[in-house]
């Protein structure tokens, strides 16, 4: 039987760490086990197998690319895999696109002799895993065949792991260019609105606009941190204890909640703000920015690269194990997750019913953003 690797979803730095880590522990266990790549997230399953996957893959296929970001063997987001409402215009003809998309897919897997799928990516990634591996249990329900999950996106977004691959880069490259916007605007006494991604959830911008010192942090998950006025009010104290600028950061899922137009509104408000004005003697100038995919670019941070070898370490045990070592055995489809520097098993239904893992008015990072940053009712 062969293993196979796939990564999928948004790329997230450190990823090739984790196939190299899952190929170099699989081969430490048993040389001559074959371990294949697909490529291009799912796509790779579905289409000719010899021009998107590779067999039988040695060692020198995972050279020299622990230090590189993105994906050396491809992602991709699959619509097939998703269908729309049922009732929808198009979603008979949706349904067949998606079944013979799964078909193709088990009876490459089949052939392969894939009995375990390691797929490194975020909850999109491993709905469509489920999905692959149902679609393979119904056409050869006597094959064995597991979906082993390993926790890979920015948004930091899963359940059942503290922490996924690729978080902590992008972490250090937002609060990189929060650094360097920090010297133009503090030049020009100026505002700035910088969107970081993170999907539904917050945690990417939150615990950049702590890290990175900003003023203010808007997150879809805390509707006041969207309010306007609020934020208004805020800068406003601000001026008036002489902060020479501002940065707000905002999660992209804002917008999406609020209103494609929330920083335009934003801005507007601020550029007209009496109080503002007379406070600083002229009105405020406001700028838009947004990290946008820069974010997942870039080398991968040494702890993304220790947990990506630590989960990737923790999917080659459960492949030929059955389980982690040392522990209990485990079935079905799992994900290798991290609770601090141990690795963690969840059964895949739990992660991704119970994902995304959003941020919450208790949660830590939350509470510290409210004692750090700027607000009307600052005493000092
Ligand atoms: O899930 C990772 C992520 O970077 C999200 O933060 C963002 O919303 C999305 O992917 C962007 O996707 P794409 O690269 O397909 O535009």
């Amino acid at each position: 039987m062969s293993i196979g690797i796939l990564t999928s979803g948004g790329d997230a730095p450190g990823m090739n760490a984790a196939v190299r880590a899952a190929f170099r522990c699989l081969k430490m266990r048993d040389p001559d086990c074959e371990i294949v790549f697909f490529r291009d997230g799912f796509r790779g399953l579905a289409r000719r197998l010899d021009s998107s996957s590779d067999r039988n893959v040695d060692r020198r296929a995972v050279r020299d690319i622990i230090h590189r970001g993105g994906t050396f063997i491809g992602t991709g987001r699959v619509p097939e895999l998703l269908l729309p409402p049922e009732g929808h215009a198009s979603y008979a003809e949706r349904v067949a696109a998606r079944d013979d998309f799964l078909k193709v897919a088990a009876i490459n897997l089949y052939q392969m002799r894939v009995d375990n799928l390691i797929v490194i990516g975020g909850d999109g990634s491993f709905r469509g895993a489920r999905i692959i591996g149902e679609a393979f249990r119904q056409h050869f329900p006597r094959r064995p065949f597991r979906v082993i999950g390993i926790p890979g996106t920015i948004d930091n977004d899963l359940h059942g792991t503290e922490y996924s691959i690729g978080y902590d880069t992008a972490l250090n490259n937002v609060v990189d260019a929060i650094r360097k916007l920090r010297d133009t605007i503090e030049s020009h006494r100026r505002a700035i609105i910088l969107e970081v991604m993170g999907n539904t959830s917050g945690w990417l911008a939150l615990q950049s606009a702590i890290a990175g010192g900003a003023a203010v942090v808007a997150i879809p998950e805390v509707e006041e941190t969207w309010d306007h006025d609020r934020i208004v009010r805020s800068l406003d104290a601000g001026v008036r204890r002489d902060y020479r600028y501002f940065i707000i950061v905002v999660a992209e899922g804002v917008r999406r909640r609020a209103g494609e137009d929330w920083c335009e509104g934003l801005k507007h408000k601020l550029e007209s703000d009496r109080a503002i004005e007379s406070h600083l003697g002229h009105p405020m100038e406001v700028r838009i920015n947004s990290v946008g995919h820069i974010a997942r670019g870039g080398s991968p941070t040494a702890l993304d690269n220790t947990l990506a070898g630590l989960l990737g370490s923790g999917a080659a045990d459960v492949a030929q194990i059955g389980g982690l070592e040392g522990q209990p055995l485990v079935e079905g489809d799992v994900m290798v997750g991290c609770r601090g520097p141990r690795t963690i098993l969840t059964g895949l239904d739990e992660v991704i019913d119970r994902s995304p893992r959003l941020v919450t008015r208790d949660s830590e990072l939350y509470q510290l953003s409210q004692r750090l940053m700027l607000s009307a009712e600052q005493p000092f």
